[in-house]
C-alpha cells in the first residue's frame, strides 16, 4: 500500500466506490486496460458493451489518482480557446475537436440513463469570460473561431448579467454539463462488475509488452496477456521518451465553499487569464439529511515540482473568488490535482508510438480530463474493433507538433533546466533541521536524498533522483509528496510510486541519523 496521491481532500472524495479485489493470479483477456480512472473504465466499459473480455487492472481503488481531484467540468469549450486550436490542427481538426467533445458530454448523458447512474448529471450554459476589459476583441475573435468549429449556437453576450460581467462580454456556451465524477464512476464500476469484467486493484504493472498476444506484468509476478492493452494511466508508464517530450504535468488548485443558491446561477464559468479560473457549483449532501451549495472555484496552474507555495495560491484563489463570488461563505475545500498539457491543446489516444499494433494509450487530458477521458473509450474501443473512427488522426498519439513548435521548444527547454539541481545545494544544510511531518532534499556529496520526517520525529531516506530520467525531485509541503519537476512522476513520503510515468519507487538510501551536538 501507498499513500494516496495528496494529502488533500476533494468534495467528490466521501462517496462510496466499488472496492476492486487484489489480483492474485495471472489471467488472458481480448483486453487488459490498465487504469482505473475515467478513460479508463470508459474504455473497458465500451468493450464490454461490444461483447469483449476485458481485464481493469489499477494499483489502487476506482477514480483514487486524478478523476477524485477533478472538478468535472463537461465542456466542448475546449481549455486552450478554438483560436488556438485552428492554428494548430486547422479548421477541419478545430471542427473534429468540437465534435467529439460534444459527442462525448452526449455519450455520458445517455450512459447515466441507460445504465440508471444517479450521479447529480445537470445541463447547464459555460460562460467563457473576459479577464480585463481590454479581452473584448479577444472574446469577439474566439467566437468567430468557435463559428467556423460548427458551435453555432454558441452567442456573443455584450452586457452580460452573471458574476464576471464586469469584465466585459463573454460567450455562452449551451448544453454543457456538470456531475459528481465519482458516483458516475461507480456506477460505470458497477456495471463492469455485473457485466463480468473482472477488476483488480493492487496491480501495480511493471511491465507492457506488445507481440501477437501482448503481456502486462504486476510487481507480485502475475502476469495477464490480451489480444490488445490500453494503458490510461494519466501519464504513460509504458513510454519512456515521445510521449513525454510533448506534454508537460502541471499542478492546479481548487476551492470550496458554500454559497446561498439565490446568490449564483447553477453553470459552468472559465475567464481567459493566464493561468485561467474555473468555476462551477455542486450541490453538497451532509450524513444528517442537510444540504448546500458550494462554489467550486480553481485556478493558480504552475508546471509540476517547479513551486512549492501552495498557502499562497489558495489564498489569491480565495481573494478572487470573493472578489467576483461576494456572497461566498468560509472555504471548507481546497485540494490540488495534476493536469497533463500537451503542447498542441489535445488529448493523446491511440496507439502508443514505437509498438506494434496492439497496445494503445490515452493522455494529455489538458485540463478536459472528462471529456478527454470519454473520447477515449469511444475513440478506442473503435480502433480495437477495427473500425474507422473520425478523431483517430486527430488524437494520433505520433502526431508530430510542427505548429506547435514554439511551445515544444519552451517546453523542452524548461525541462533541460531542471537538470541543474543535479548542482545545486539541497533545501536545507543539515538533517536535523527538517520539521516532523515535512520533508526537504538534502545534499550528500554528489548526489542528493529526498528526507521525511514522520510525526514521531524518524528520518525516512531514499535517493532524491527520479526513476523515470533521473532528474531531482521537490517536496510538495502541501500534499506531502515527492514531485518530479520533468514529466509529473509522483512519489508518496516514503519514495513509493504514486503517478508516472516512473514505474518504480525511489530508491532506499540507508543513512545514519546525526545527533543533534
Ligand atoms: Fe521524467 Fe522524473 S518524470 S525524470
Amino acid at each position: 500500500m501507498h499513500d494516496e496521491p495528496g494529502r488533500t481532500v476533494s468534495i467528490w472524495m466521501s462517496e462510496n466506490i466499488p472496492q476492486l479485489p487484489p489480483i492474485s493470479t495471472g489471467a488472458h483477456a481480448d483486453v487488459c486496460v490498465v487504469g482505473a480512472g475515467i478513460a479508463g473504465i470508459t474504455t473497458a466499459y465500451c468493450l464490454m458493451k461490444e461483447g469483449r473480455s476485458v481485464i481493469l487492472l489499477d494499483d489502487s481503488q476506482p477514480g483514487s489518482g486524478m478523476t477524485e481531484r477533478t472538478t468535472a467540468h463537461l465542456s466542448n469549450a475546449i481549455d486552450s480557446g478554438y483560436l488556438d486550436i485552428e492554428r494548430l490542427h486547422g479548421r477541419s481538426g478545430a471542427r473534429l475537436a468540437a465534435e467529439s467533445h460534444t459527442a462525448a458530454i452526449d455519450w455520458i448523458e445517455k450512459t447515466i440513463k441507460d445504465a440508471r447512474i444517479d450521479c447529480d448529471f445537470l445541463r447547464v450554459d459555460g460562460y467563457l469570460c473576459a479577464a480585463s476589459p481590454d479581452d473584448a476583441q479577444h472574446i469577439k475573435d474566439e467566437w468567430m473561431a468557435v463559428l467556423r468549429a460548427g458551435l453555432s449556437e454558441v452567442e456573443h453576450v455584450t452586457r452580460p448579467a452573471g458574476p464576471l460581467a464586469k469584465n466585459g462580454p463573454c460567450l455562452r456556451y449551451p448544453h454543457q454539463g456538470q456531475f459528481h465524477p465519482l458516483k458516475y464512476l461507480a456506477g460505470l464500476v458497477k456495471a463492469l462488475q455485473s457485466g463480468g469484467c473482472r477488476a483488480f486493484s493492487g496491480a501495480h504493472v511493471t511491465k507492457v509488452e506488445s507481440g501477437k498476444q501482448a503481456r502486462v506484468e504486476t510487481s507480485q509476478g502475475c502476469v495477464v496477456t490480451a489480444d490488445a492493452v490500453v494503458v490510461a494511466t494519466n501519464t504513460p508508464i509504458n513510454n519512456m521518451v515521445a510521449i513525454h517530450t510533448k506534454q508537460a504535468a502541471y499542478i492546479t488548485y481548487v476551492i470550496g465553499a458554500p454559497i446561498p443558491a439565490e446568490a449564483i446561477e447553477q453553470a459552468l464559468w472559465w475567464d481567459i487569464q493566464d493561468p485561467y479560473h474555473y468555476v462551477r457549483t455542486q450541490r453538497h449532501s451532509f450524513p444528517d439529511g442537510r444540504e448546500e451549495l458550494l462554489l467550486i472555484v480553481g485556478g493558480e496552474d504552475h508546471k509540476a515540482g517547479q513551486a512549492d507555495d501552495a498557502e499562497r495560491r489558495y489564498g489569491r484563489l480565495e481573494t478572487w473568488a470573493r472578489e467576483y463570488f461576494p456572497a461566498m461563505g468560509a472555504v471548507s475545500y481546497r485540494w490540488s490535482g495534476q493536469v497533463m498539457e500537451t503542447v498542441d491543446g489535445l488529448a493523446f489516444i491511440g496507439k502508443n508510438p514505437g509498438d506494434v499494433d496492439n497496445i494503445y494509450i490515452a493522455t494529455g487530458d489538458c485540463g478536459m480530463g472528462m471529456t478527454h477521458g470519454t473520447i477515449a473509450g469511444l475513440l478506442l474501443t473503435d480502433l480495437i474493433m477495427g473500425r474507422e473512427c473520425p478523431w483517430a488522426s486527430l488524437y494520433n498519439p505520433s502526431r508530430q507538433p510542427v505548429k506547435a513548435m514554439g511551445e515544444f521548444v519552451r517546453e523542452s527547454l524548461n525541462v533541460v533546466a531542471q537538470y541543474t539541481d543535479w548542482v545545486t545545494k539541497g533545501d536545507v544544510e543539515r538533517e536535523e533541521d527538517i520539521a516532523n511531518d515535512q520533508g526537504a532534499v538534502l545534499r550528500d556529496g554528489l548526489t542528493k536524498i529526498a528526507a521525511y520526517r514522520d510525526a514521531d520525529g524518524t528520518l525516512h531516506t531514499c535517493s532524491a533522483v527520479c526513476t523515470h530520467l533521473n532528474c531531482i525531485v521537490s517536496w510538495n509541503h502541501s500534499e506531502h509528496t515527492w514531485d518530479c519537476p520533468c514529466h509529473g512522476s509522483r512519489f508518496d513520503r516514503f519514495g513509493k510510486v504514486l503517478n508516472g510515468p516512473a514505474i518504480t519507487d525511489l530508491a532506499p538510501v540507508k543513512r545514519k541519523e546525526r545527533t543533534p551536538t
